[in-house]
């Protein structure tokens, strides 16, 4: 359905025509000036050039077509040449009420795209830590964003599982436990089904072996090798490899789940990998790469480079395939598996030369025509405090565990400070509630920017928060629920016809709903739903506070105001379930 800035700049818009000018000038927007008016129209500034007269005169004309309209309350030409408009109650109230009427509240389908989205990244045998937080919040968010507009959408973790990372543990356990069967080469059996450590000795393995090798060149030139080595299937290895994925994905998937994020793919680096030979056999056939000191290489530049963008290499001059081999590789199966009509990257914004040189590579080299879109949707550090990246109190990475539960507790105190709750139900809410305060925090910021986790205020009942934005639907709930117990019914109820101001003013919010998805949708915006719903927040509380809901005499009156909260209801809880959590029914 169209929305209400449309509507109302085709009325201006005949007007202008029938007044004899242009009918594009009579574009409407939100009023910059709300203690004058609800809407304006600059048009007659932009046409008096054109026209060759004064802008008042083409604004009083416009106006003056419009008096007896029954969208407008008022419609007034002013100096020099602006026209204010007001709306109707009753124009906007029925216009609120189609909204209601459509399951997505006027909010237009895209027309099905076939979107791939490749977010979390994770890297086997490292926990979950904090720096892969943010892709899975905004990949999610894009993704859940996509499905409602009506794409088709296949999450994709795309976990880190065929890099140094896998040769540094190879090597780390071949020091720990030499006389295991994998570093037998004349071994030819089958090799054994039980991993050979545990999630938490497999957690300890990686940092020191990452340590290691940034001291010892010979330990790293070993993890090299043995990385290429599992990349050309050495058998001993692979089975190593295949261990560490079976202990990782299990405890990946659980902390995912914890956070709503959930992948359609588990799909690895080393998906790709049969795909990778003949790619590379392709490009050097047709002239698309070259050798360039011992290892094979795209050139990418184009003239109208800004910056230096450095040839995209494929292979290493002792044969190993590299990051952007494989996210070639994974394009190949990609396009294969569902033709997609565009990939999107959700990934740190350093990796933004990496993102580039791979989708021009995949252009010039015609692994997928001009037919698909790549993005790569960038986003910056969370820091702490100090503004230096997110780090636990003596300096480590953070799990993202401990993050979760910090959030958790802090919420659950929060809850507790004056009131008293059930303990196992105050537990419950408070997780999610923490987990509103995390993606909340995070996706209120523009996904390029870099942010302060702020514990006290992501967590705050009040001001820009996921539990404001809770605690807000729960007192709607909360009404709901004792406007019920009066033994009235919810259903089937009329907005008001005569609007009191802040009544008007939660239908012209409320309004705004399917043009502000749209924003979100072209410009894979998440942090402009938070602005929306916490602008909605505060518009709804002021209504709340203004009149007197429960104590209305006017039976009629009262269900309006309730027809009205089902409407703020709604909006709020399908943002909420774009952005991935839940409200609870109290808190
Ligand atoms: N595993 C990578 C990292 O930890 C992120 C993966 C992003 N996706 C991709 N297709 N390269 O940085």
């Amino acid at each position: 359905m169209k929305n209400l800035l449309d509507i109302l700049s085709e009325k201006l818009g005949e007007a202008f025509e029938k007044a004899g000018y242009d009918r594009n000038l009579g574009r409407v927007t939100i009023s910059n000036r709300p203690d004058l008016c609800e809407y304006q129209c600059n048009g007659a500034m932009a046409g008096a050039k054109q026209y060759k007269c004064a802008p008042i005169v083409i604004a009083q004309a416009v106006a003056d077509l419009l008096k007896e309209d029954e969208t407008f309350s008022e419609i007034a030409a002013v100096n020099p040449g602006f026209i204010n408009i007001k709306i109707k109650d009753e124009f906007l109230s029925k216009h609120i009420e189609a909204m209601a009427g459509d399951e997505k509240l006027g909010v237009e389908l895209s027309g099905g795209k076939t979107a791939v989205i490749d977010y979390g990244g994770a890297n086997v045998a490292k926990p979950l830590h904090v720096g892969h937080l943010r892709s899975a919040i905004i990949g999610e968010t894009i993704k859940r964003l996509k499905r409602f507009k009506g794409d088709t959408v296949i999450g994709d973790v795309h976990l880190g599982d065929w890099g140094l990372q896998m040769g540094l543990i190879i090597e780390q356990l071949r020091c720990e436990q030499p006389d295991l069967v994998y570093f037998d080469e004349s071994f030819m059996g089958e090799y054994p089904d039980t991993p050979p450590f545990t999630l938490s000795e497999l957690e300890q393995i990686y940092p020191k072996a990452s340590a290691r090798s940034k001291e010892d060149d010979d330990f790293k030139e070993k993890a090299q090798t043995a990385t290429l080595e599992m990349q050309k299937g050495k058998r001993g290895y692979r089975a190593i490899w295949k261990h560490i994925l079976d202990v990782s994905i299990p405890d990946l998937k659980k902390n995912y789940d914890n956070m709503k994020v959930e992948f359609e793919l588990w799909k690895g680096e080393s998906s790709a990998e049969e795909f990778i030979a003949p790619m590379v056999e392709d490009m050097i056939n047709n002239g698309y790469a070259h050798e360039s000191q011992g290892a094979i290489v795209v050139d990418v530049k184009e003239e109208s480079d800004q910056k230096e963008i450095p040839p995209c290499i494929i292979k290493k001059s002792d044969g190993a395939s590299l990051y952007a081999t494989s996210d070639l590789a994974t394009i190949i199966q990609r396009k294969k598996d569902y033709n997609p009509d565009e990939i999107i990257y959700v990934a740190d914004k350093r990796q933004e030369m990496h993102f580039t040189q791979v989708f021009r590579t995949a252009k010039k080299t015609k692994i997928v025509d001009d037919s698909i879109d790549f993005s790569f949707l960038g986003f910056g550090t969370m820091n702490g405090r100090d503004g230096k990246p997110f780090k636990t109190r003596d300096g480590g990475v953070m799990r993202l565990e401990t993050l979760i539960s910090d959030i958790n507790k802090a919420v659950y105190d929060k809850m507790m400070e004056n009131r008293e709750m059930d303990e196992a139900e105050a537990l419950e809410i408070s997780k999610t509630v923490g987990l509103s305060a995390l993606k909340y925090g995070d996706l209120s910021n523009q996904a390029s920017k870099d942010y302060v986790f702020d514990l006290e205020r992501f967590t705050s009942f009040e001001g820009d928060t996921g539990p404001y934005i809770l605690y807000t639907i729960v007192r709607i709930k909360a009404i709901l629920r004792k406007y019920e117990e009066t033994g009235k019914s919810t259903e089937g109820l009329s907005l008001n016809r005569t609007l009191t101001p802040a009544e008007k003013q939660l239908m012209l919010e409320l309004s705004k709903f399917s043009s502000m998805i749209d924003a979100a949708y072209c410009e894979l915006a998440p942090h402009k739903i938070c602005a929306y719903i916490y602008d909605l927040a505060n518009v709804f509380n002021s209504f709340y506070h203004e009149n007197k809901i429960m104590t209305e005499e006017d039976a009629d009156k009262q269900a309006g105001f309730i027809a009205l909260l089902l409407i703020a209801k709604k909006a709020l809880e399908i943002s909420i379930e774009i952005l991935g959590f839940d409200a609870p029914d109290r808190m």
